[in-house]
């Protein structure tokens, strides 16, 4: 940990730092998106004059306007924020103005599964032009260790006219650098029993100054910041966060596979097993992975490892099993029709839930998205409903031009297929309606019925 006490800070870095600590700093956030947008109100709501900069001209009229696009988002609290002074805006010139610069853009894996760092290079490209001596900026997008050092920082240092250079710890107290820093995001969405401001904030400076300053920005809004000794071990502790889940989501996904070849409830297993006070932390298995973090965060580390001549069996094994598991709920499908004498092939489906979890709106790497693909293979014919997505268009990976369907008629659909456990469902009416229910969340728990078949 730095030795805070010990740091030598010059006169420009003096004054951020009070600034963020009395919050009269303005603070720049590019990228308002999941990540993004919740982090500008956070930061409104503590007093800072906040402007948030995105390249997407409709989130920027919608904002402007007082409008949300995010679900878990009231447009109060944006119209609150604008009271606060929140400006949305494409205009990067504003850069300049900015005590701080948070950056959230994506970080997708590109078609071939390897790191597409595109969104931050183009970020680090908008944002060169207008740093300023003593401006921090902050890298918020998960990635693998050394993003910060290689990647962001020369291009940052290369687009800056002025040759401004980062601020270094072998060449402390640079009376023109910026700070830099990586912190990154622990948000869980849908998650409402853990305060936003309760989760520590993990800080890691490409100097200790850059570490001081930013987690002093960041008490502002969390209640702890976690500092550690520079931005790789940020950058590594974010994906051991994700690893560890994804790991263990597969571990449980495969004994639920076993499970029900050996007739054994793997829920009530799951259960049982937590009622340990130590030791054990319950997973739940599902139909697949989701989301932009877990399915994808995990292989910008195996990419890197690579660099190392290492090769990361877990994370290899972990994808492998959790990428298997839309297959195995087609095959489950099959299996639960079969039992009724209807082939897959003509049989009427209706998937319940197309985010990849339950109670929110997003939808990118979302199983169900693969799961239509597969039963449209087999010649199923597929219908959707999700209270979170009236309509499904194009994606990233995926172009469906689907509504959601009614649940009025369960009664006409061969099978329904519980995808996304929606708490706003009700699954005693569901089960009392429908002719089969195949449901790979345990969201029918404690109802018996000879039509509902747990896999
Ligand atoms: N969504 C989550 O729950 C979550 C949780 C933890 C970490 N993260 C990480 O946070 C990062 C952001 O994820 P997100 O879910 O907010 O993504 P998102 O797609 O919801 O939002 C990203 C925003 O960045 C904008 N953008 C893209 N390129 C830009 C550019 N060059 N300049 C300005 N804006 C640009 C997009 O228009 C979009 O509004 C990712 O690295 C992700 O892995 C996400």
């Amino acid at each position: 940990m730095p030795e805070t006490q010990q740091l030598q800070f010059s006169e420009i870095a003096t004054q951020r730092k009070r600034r963020f600590a009395d919050r009269s700093a303005s603070v720049g956030v590019i990228g308002l998106g999941y990540v993004g947008l919740p982090l500008c109100i956070l930061l409104s709501e503590a007093g800072f004059n906040v402007t948030g900069f995105d390249i997407d001209q409709k989130k920027i009229d919608d904002l402007e306007a007082g409008r949300s696009y995010i679900f878990r988002i009231p447009a109060d609290d944006i119209q609150q924020a604008r009271k606060n002074g929140f400006r949305a805006t494409a205009d990067f010139s504003r850069l300049a103005e900015q005590d701080a610069i948070l950056l959230c853009v994506p970080t997708p894996l590109t078609n071939h599964r390897e790191p597409d760092l595109s969104y931050i290079r183009d970020t680090a490209a908008a944002v060169a032009p207008w740093i300023q001596p003593g401006q921090l900026i902050v890298l918020e997008s998960t990635t693998y260790p050394g993003t910060t050092d290689e990647v962001l920082i020369p291009l940052l240092e290369s687009g800056n006219l002025r040759g401004l250079k980062a601020q270094k710890k072998d060449a402390p107290g640079l009376a023109d650098a910026f700070f830099v820093a990586f912190s990154p995001e622990r948000e869980d969405p849908g998650n409402t029993t853990v305060a936003r401001r309760d989760i520590p904030k993990v800080v890691g400076g490409h100097d200790p100054v850059a570490t001081e300053l930013a987690a002093t920005l960041y008490e502002g809004i969390f209640n702890r910041a976690v500092r550690v000794s520079g931005t790789r071990v940020a950058e590594m502790t974010k994906l051991l966060e994700n690893i560890y889940r994804c790991v263990n989501i597969a571990l449980v996904n495969e004994l639920k596979v076993l499970s029900l070849r050996m007739g054994i409830d793997i829920w009530e297993v799951i259960d049982t097993a937590a009622t340990k006070p130590f030791g054990f932390q319950a997973f739940q298995p599902g139909p697949g992975l989701g989301g932009h973090c877990i399915p994808i965060d995990p292989f910008y580390l195996s990419w890197k490892a690579k660099e190392y001549d290492f090769n990361t069996r877990f994370i290899e094994l972990a994808g492998e099993v959790n990428e298997a598991m839309p297959e195995f709920v087609v095959q489950q499908v099959a299996k639960a029709l079969n039992r009724q004498k209807k082939p897959l092939a003509g049989s009427k489906i209706l998937m319940l839930g197309m985010s990849y979890k339950k109670d929110i709106d997003d939808l990118r790497e979302s199983p169900s998205l693969t799961i239509i693909e597969l039963l449209r293979a087999e010649c199923a014919e597929v219908e959707y409903n999700d209270p979170y997505h009236p309509k499904v268009g194009r994606g990233r990976h995926y172009n469906l031009n689907m509504t959601s369907a009614s649940l009025d008629d369960l009664e006409k659909y061969d099978c329904v297929l519980i995808l996304t456990d929606h708490t706003t469902y009700d699954y005693d009416d569901i089960v009392l309606r429908a002719k089969l229910v195949v449901d790979t969340r345990n969201a029918t728990k404690g109802i018996r019925s000879p039509t509902v078949f747990r896999c």
